[in-house]
């Protein structure tokens, strides 16, 4: 039987020596949250959870019952599971602060809101630094997401190369399906909101889309991070949410989106930037800021840093 999630962390405590019982049993515990959204997720049709929860989050967007629920469970897992001192959520202004210190996660509890309703695939996606999340991604301790897609995946990276799990509806456990995920050097898909092309900032981001066309590359997009990042991690290519004049600093919030799967592309062999300079360099200010993102295969995105700074 494939190894379950528990048994996989456990054997990398010989190999990672900061990985001790206490992160274990937070990680376990984010899995087992994740497995409970899973079930809210494939049955919200029937719970009357679908559509809106009627409020605006500190984003500025419309919360979805979805989004709420999700913020409810993660959060009340960390808080009884005792081994984080901080808990910051997309969902939540203001970062939770339980203790002095131990483990800061942060996440966004259902990334993809707009597509819930859709039955189109979204995801949790969490980070985890030692004592406060206000560091750079590069020294994440850990970092993952699960998507609810067809299959429940659990893609992690505990800073040694990029893991994946599959949930299995039979024992109810996620068992390593992928030990190695791997971006392939190069892809042949672009993965960008172009109805936001004027927009761009950048008119050196218009020529490289261009170009990639010019190269019989093909779009798809999702809508969803989660699953535009992991179709991009096992095909290759590039996704791009960049700065545009709508959002100055792009959509996609630094702590529990850009940096936490900036962590998962580069430990897979990819690469991150914010279109100036790596994402996992960038120092936090301020607990919801937005970040552009360009990730994806190195070939793709060393182009397009080059498109961009032509101009
Ligand atoms: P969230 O649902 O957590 O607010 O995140 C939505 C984000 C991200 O998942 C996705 O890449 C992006 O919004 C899509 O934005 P557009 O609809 O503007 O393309
Ligand atoms: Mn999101
Ligand atoms: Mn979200």
């Amino acid at each position: 039987m494939a190894v379950p999630f528990s048994v996989y962390l456990f054997q990398q405590k010989e190999e990672v020596e900061w990985l001790n019982d206490e992160l274990i049993l937070l990680l376990n515990e984010i899995a087992t949250a994740t497995k409970e959204i899973a079930g809210k997720v494939r049955k919200a049709g029937l719970l009357g959870v679908l559509g809106s929860a009627g409020k605006v989050n500190v984003q500025g967007e419309e919360v979805q019952k979805l989004d709420e629920l999700a913020n409810e469970i993660l959060i009340e897992s960390l808080r009884n599971c005792g081994k984080a001192c901080q808990i910051t959520s997309e969902e939540v202004e203001d970062c939770l602060v339980v203790s002095e210190s131990g483990y800061a996660v942060a996440f966004d509890p259902l990334d993809g809101s707009s597509n819930i309703d859709v039955n189109i695939s979204i995801g949790t996606i969490f980070s985890i630094h030692r004592d406060s999340v206000m560091k750079p991604g590069k020294e994440q301790l850990a970092a993952g997401y699960v998507i609810y897609g067809p299959s429940t995946m659990l893609v992690m990276s505990l800073g040694r190369g990029v893991v994946a799990f599959t949930l299995d509806p039979e024992s109810g456990n996620f068992l390593l399906s992928h030990p190695e995920v791997k971006l392939p050097e190069r892809g042949k898909i672009y993965s960008i909101n172009e109805a936001n092309r004027d927009k761009w900032t950048s008119e050196g981001l218009r020529k490289f889309i261009d170009y990639l066309k010019g190269e019989k590359y093909t779009l798809r997009y999702v809508g969803s991070m989660v699953a535009d990042v992991h179709r991009t991690l096992f095909k290759g290519g590039i996704f791009i949410y960049p700065a545009d004049k709508k959002n100055a600093k792009g959509k996609l919030r630094l702590l529990y989106e850009a940096s936490p799967m900036a962590f998962l592309i580069e430990q897979a062999g990819g690469l991150a930037s914010t279109g100036e300079k790596p994402i996992l360099e960038v120092v936090p200010e301020e607990l919801h800021q937005r970040v552009p993102v360009i990730l994806g295969s190195r070939w793709e995105v060393e182009k397009c840093l080059e498109f961009m700074r032509e101009g």
